[in-house]
């Protein structure tokens, strides 16, 4: 029984083989010349080269005299092997009757590609970058094809999506396991396909990426922490953009600020909104670590991944003005660079030997008027500090926030509702 049957398989075998291989003499190798490929546990066919189909022809191993297959096989110039094993790769030699042709083969085995693992990245708002690695080692030569497709909108009355002809994913360098796509469109969709191939087949991971839903800038880079002479609760940071993201008004990039006490495990966090931020509730005396991370100022994305951590001390040195529980309006004037002010209050003396009533008055009222006048000032002066400082302390009073305007903090000094329009 299972021998008529695998008689008439090799038949078939036979025929299927003549049938295909009539034309060409060997299908067309893939990988280094002379090595043909099988997987194990499989039915393996072995081609002599430069023998013409049907030609029959001996096989033996390379260095065993013991012959594997004889010219009266009917498989003319093939070799099959009904269930390869690894002890099956080697060399093996063909021949043809009169011993003029034939040639070496080469067998090795492996299995068919799988679906490859795909990830795709933007760090910034011009390119996606692609990459990807084998879900299954083959032990085969592997190569990918990767291209993609731009989702189409929807057109009026038409409910499917469609797709713009594939173009290719450039792999950069050539073999690398990377491609991009260069200069893709913020709010457009796209169809990656990586395709792995190797001699036994070909795989297809499909994958819809959007610019908009990926990016992830960089961490922001040369982060400064900076004690603040004269102030032992504060440390001064200050970073730059992430050289990696190119600078345009329309994309800019939001912050958020952590530090922790040495020690401490528990970080705090600010979202400041320029490229500074002092804090102002450092433990005197300790060391503290602090990192930025950035985001597109549009919430595009995720957050980037902390930048490396940086530790300052904050300042030992005098205490100048700081009162510990000094108001906000008291320690925004101490930071500014304005001169000590004069006392408010007019200096009793001049009083001491008259005391008539129009001097009293009059005094009384210069008095007031001074006091009103410097009290107005003192006003006017904090307010346009906090609108000119209010980014620094804002996490102290997140009430205060909806009345900033960030765009002034920012460079580039955009109109941010043209953000989106923009895009
Ligand atoms: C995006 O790719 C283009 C083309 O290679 C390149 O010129 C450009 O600098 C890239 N953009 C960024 C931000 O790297
Ligand atoms: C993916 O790419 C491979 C290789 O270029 C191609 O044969 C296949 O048709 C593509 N599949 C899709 C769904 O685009």
């Amino acid at each position: 029984m299972s021998c008529s049957c695998s008689g008439l398989s090799r038949v078939l075998v036979a025929v299927a083989v003549a049938l295909v291989s009539a034309s060409s003499p060997c299908p067309q190798a893939w990988g280094p010349p002379g090595v043909q490929y099988g997987q194990p546990g499989r039915p393996v066919t072995l081609c002599c080269p430069g023998v013409s189909a049907g030609t029959p022809v001996y096989w033996f191993r390379d260095k065993e005299p013991r012959l594997l297959q004889g010219p009266d096989s009917g498989l003319g110039h093939e070799l099959v092997l009904a269930r390869a094993a690894f002890t099956d790769e080697g060399t093996y030699i063909c021949q043809t009757l009169d011993g003029e042709l034939g040639g070496t083969v080469t067998l090795k085995l492996g299995y068919p590609p799988a679906r490859p693992v795909v990830s795709c990245q933007a760090s910034d708002y011009e390119n996606i970058s692609c990459t990807w690695s084998p879900s299954q080692v083959s032990g085969l030569p592997t190569r990918y094809l990767t291209s993609y497709r731009k989702k189409m909108l929807p057109g009026t009355g038409h409910q499917r999506v469609s797709l713009s002809t594939g173009q290719p994913c450039p792999q950069d360098p050539p073999g690398a396991a990377r491609c991009a796509i260069y200069w893709a469109e913020f709010w457009s969709q796209y169809r990656m396909n990586v395709t792995e191939v190797n001699p036994l087949g070909a795989s297809t991971r499909l994958l819809d990426v959007s610019l908009q839903s990926i990016l992830r800038p960089d961490p922001p880079e040369g982060l400064r922490v900076e004690s603040v002479p004269g102030y032992p609760r504060r440390l001064h940071a200050s970073w730059t953009y992430p050289s990696s993201w190119p600078r345009q008004p329309h994309f800019l990039l939001k912050f958020r600020l952590q530090y922790r006490p040495a020690q401490h495990p528990a970080w705090s966090m600010v979202e400041p909104v320029g490229l500074e931020e002092v804090i102002t509730d450092a433990v005197a005396g300790l060391p503290h670590a602090v990192r930025v991370s950035a985001r597109d100022f549009l919430d595009a994305g995720t957050w980037s991944a902390w930048s490396l951590e940086v530790w300052g001390t904050p300042s030992t040195g005098p205490l100048t003005n700081e009162i510990p529980d000094a108001g906000k309006i008291h320690t925004q004037l101490v930071d500014s660079t304005a001169p000590p002010r004069p006392s408010p209050q007019p200096d009793p003396r001049p009083l001491d030997h008259r005391d008539s009533l129009e001097q009293m008055v009059v005094l009384a009222s210069l008095g007031i008027f001074s006091f009103l006048g410097l009290a107005a000032g003192a006003l006017a002066l904090g307010f346009w500090l906090r609108l000119r400082w209010g980014g620094k302390d804002a996490h102290q009073k997140p009430g205060f926030l909806a009345l900033r305007i960030p765009a002034d903090k920012l460079p580039g000094t955009p109109d941010l509702k043209t953000h989106k329009s923009f895009r």
